[in-house]
């Protein structure tokens, strides 16, 4: 059995320590907004917070985050009022919208070290794909989040 805390409840998931993080949560806690992109650590599709820091969920077994604690998009606050999510709204940020939580999980985990980062810090911590394109807006997001 593998113990740890998401969004602040505790779970004991009856599974595979093996299994990724991002299974976990979608298939045993019925999350979904952390997303399935490419399964191999490259989109960050499902980005979530571990311990405060930005992961790629798909490439986190359970079995190695014991007594962690994890955050997913659900839970980055009450009502979407986080001020990342507010700058998403704000900036029309999303097309498709497929990689925008985990986008808003890695933006705001760099807002929590970071409190203005440049183009540059920004391009260097948002390693995330977005097949729209909508980088320019992400930055601009970004930029109004930390004013
Ligand atoms: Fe995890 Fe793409 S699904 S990085």
């Amino acid at each position: 059995m593998t113990r740890f805390t998401v969004n602040g409840q505790p779970v004991h998931y009856r599974l595979d320590p093996a299994t990724p993080l991002l299974w976990a949560l979608r298939d045993a806690s019925n999350l979904t907004g952390t997303k399935y992109g490419c399964g191999v650590g490259q989109c960050g599709a499902c980005t979530v917070h571990v311990d405060g820091v930005a992961q790629r969920s798909c490439q986190l077994p359970i079995g190695g985050i014991e007594g962690s604690f994890v955050t997913t998009i659900e839970a980055l606050s009450r009502d979407r009022g986080h001020p990342v999510q507010q700058a998403w709204v704000a900036e029309s940020v999303p097309q498709c919208g497929y990689c925008q939580s985990g986008m808003i999980m890695a933006a705001s985990a760099l807002l929590e070290r970071n409190r203005n980062p440049s183009d540059a810090e920004i391009d260097a911590a948002i390693t995330n794909i977005c097949r729209c394109g909508t980088y320019p807006r992400i930055r601009r997001a970004i930029r109004r989040a930390a004013a």
